[in-house]
């Protein structure tokens, strides 16, 4: 390759137009999935302290938010129940009233073409907080398999699109898609929660969907962050288990995780934009150190550069009308 004089950089770098023709990166908001945080009560809508623009909301709320964001033309929404009851077993995350799935079934009954996921877990759920059957002080991995696989019938019946396990149980995928074949639902796709990371980003998430664990952490089934090869296992064995899309989860700290995978794998592989990675640059700005609105873009197109097929953020709906704005600024 020449060097300077000949080769000059900035060449490719000099105008707008220019800049935007090399791009090697594109975001769009065909790449957005939108988290909604779904209670049972009647007509509220309340701000997450620490997740400013997010909202713990009912269920006709949370139908005119997924409403919003599919004229912004965010293609999908992913639901995250907050049951009025937690139990031992998390009995409302498979009830067939549950309250996720009375906000799937009513989503879908009014926002046209807009694809909703559930998330599949037991941890808002369970009186304990954690995510699965608890006994002697431990998750009981093969125990929780049952009920994972009811949750995904009972949230398939209520007309889920896609259902996202997030629990990292061995052999959940598996469980899932059997539970949901033998139902009938054999064209329901699973969004696997294949790399998720033991990580403090997830703190505001746990204040907004009421689930910390009541006793001990996650370590003992979501993954250390000092590994990045356990994490390709992790999604090999979910697609050998039969996912149709892989996540990796938090997406900033694991840029490297999404990059390897993205290379191992011809599936579509999700990041998860993450509570925290969303609080800091919302409190970072509301101290006036540095541009929201930018570090929001830079962000998200730091996802897709590392290999991201599509992103769950909080940020899509402001991406989406960001977007819009750029693209009608005038070169
Ligand atoms: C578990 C789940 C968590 C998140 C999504 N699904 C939290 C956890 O593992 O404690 C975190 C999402 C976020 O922080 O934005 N059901």
């Amino acid at each position: 390759m020449a060097v300077y004089p000949v080769r000059r950089g900035r060449r490719i770098r000099s105008t707008k137009r220019i800049r935007t023709l090399v791009a090697e990166a594109h975001l769009s908001v065909d790449d957005f999935i939108y988290p909604l945080f779904v209670t049972r009560a009647k007509h509220m809508q309340k701000e997450i302290q620490s997740m400013p623009g997010c909202y713990q909301e009912s269920i006709d709320y949370a139908v005119a938010d997924a409403q919003e964001a599919s004229e912004l033309g965010i293609p999908a929404v992913i639901l995250f129940g907050i049951p009025e009851t937690k139990d031992a077993t998390g009995t409302d995350a498979y009830s067939e009233t549950g309250v996720v799935q009375e906000a799937a079934r009513q989503i879908k009954n009014k926002v046209k073409d807009l694809l909703v996921i559930t998330d599949l877990c037991m941890c808002e759920y369970t009186s304990h907080g954690h995510c699965g059957i608890v006994e002697g002080g431990d998750v009981n991995n093969d125990k929780t398999l049952e009920y994972l696989s009811r949750i995904a019938v009972a949230q398939a019946k209520a007309g889920a699109d896609i259902v996202a396990p997030s629990g990292m149980m061995d052999g959940m995928v598996q469980a899932i898609r059997k539970g949901l074949d033998n139902n009938g639902f054999y064209n329901t796709p699973i969004m696997s929660y294949a790399a998720k990371y033991a990580s403090s980003f997830y703190g505001p998430f746990r204040d907004a969907a009421e689930s910390s664990p009541q006793f001990g952490d996650r370590r003992a089934y979501q993954m250390d962050y000092r590994n990045a090869r356990e994490a390709v296992n992790e999604v090999l064995t979910d697609i050998e288990e039969g996912a149709d899309i892989v996540m990796i989860k938090p997406a900033l700290s694991y840029l490297d995780v999404i990059y390897r995978v993205k290379n191992i794998t011809n599936v579509p592989v999700a990041a998860y934009n993450v509570s925290g990675e969303y609080s800091i640059i919302k409190a970072a700005a509301r101290l006036g150190w540095l541009d929201e609105q930018s570090a929001m873009m830079e962000v998200l197109y730091s996802i897709k550069r590392a290999g991201a097929d599509m992103i769950l953020t909080y940020f899509a709906k402001q991406a989406a009308k960001e977007l819009r704005k750029l693209a009608d600024d005038k070169f």
